[in-house]
């Protein structure tokens, strides 16, 4: 199944949240939109943003965006959507801020939280009102593995891409029938610029494969959600039974 059906000609418009982001660029590299696709990279840094657009096959412009502005996102979903509409939005802003830094300064935390949680829900809320609108979209939202069990080492990410996943899938219901998607992609340990100077976890992976299986299950059509690697969505059953005090000593 082609991911962007054929409408009259038009070329698919793309939005990537978090528009720097190593996993959302992979996903963009994979979906093999055809090259006059309009992609959007809404981010902070300009600079970083335009380099970002440089890697990528299509129509690239770059729009500013930030996460924990929720007061900007209605009007900046707007913005965005304009009269062409949006036919993919990837929802990839995200930051890992290691525990003992929160714990020294925990307007840390709260940054985190507004960034990997709140911001997606109210951009996310106000892009789907425009989408269900027009009977159509996908999103696509990156919650992660450390959704499935918090752990004693991270339990501040663990809780937002916890209650992203919640939320993600509440919505994906509300939104049934409506021809609006929503696709969650459920990554292990990515290599890259968030992991940097981390021990990769068992079954790390990479941007490139995460972008892959995304597009694949884009073409397919049918799943509500992706783990990446797929073999995680059997150790993540297993993880929920671990005994809490076992789960205590061994989880890192
Ligand atoms: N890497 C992993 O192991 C892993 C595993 C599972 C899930 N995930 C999730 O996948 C998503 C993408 O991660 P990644 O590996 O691609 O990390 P990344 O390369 O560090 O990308 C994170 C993106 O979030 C953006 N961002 C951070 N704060 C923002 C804000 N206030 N407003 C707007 N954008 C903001 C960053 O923009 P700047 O360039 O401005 O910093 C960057 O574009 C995240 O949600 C992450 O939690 C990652």
């Amino acid at each position: 199944m082609t991911i962007f059906p054929n409408e009259a000609g038009r070329l698919p418009r793309i939005l990537l949240l978090g528009g720097t982001s190593e996993i959302g660029l992979a996903i963009l590299a994979a979906l093999g939109a055809p090259a006059g696709s309009e992609v959007i990279l809404a981010g902070r840094d300009e600079q970083r943003l335009a380099a970002a657009g440089k890697t990528l096959p299509y129509q690239v412009r770059t729009h500013h965006y930030d996460a924990v502005d929720t007061a900007s996102h209605q009007a900046f979903a707007g913005e965005v959507f304009g009269a062409g509409g949006l036919d993919l939005v990837i929802s990839a802003a995200g930051i890992l801020v290691p525990q003992p830094e929160l714990e020294r300064d925990v307007r840390l935390a709260a940054t985190m939280i507004e960034t990997n949680f709140t911001g997606h829900v109210t951009t996310l809320l106000a892009l789907a009102g425009l989408m269900r609108a027009r009977g159509r979209g996908t999103i696509v939202v990156l919650s992660s593995v450390a959704a499935v069990r918090p752990r004693k080492a991270n339990p501040v990410y663990g809780a937002t891409k916890a209650a992203l996943d919640a939320f993600a899938r509440g919505f994906a219901d509300s939104l049934h029938g409506s021809g609006v998607r929503v696709l969650l992609v459920r990554p292990g340990f990515v290599t890259g610029r968030m992991t940097e100077g981390m021990e990769p976890a068992p079954l790390a992976t990479t941007p490139e494969a995460v972008g892959a299986a995304v597009a694949s299950a884009l073409r397919r059509g049918r799943a509500a959600a992706v783990w990446v690697p797929a073999p995680l969505a059997g150790v993540a059953v297993a993880l929920r039974m671990v005994p809490r005090p076992f789960w205590r000593r061994v989880s890192r």
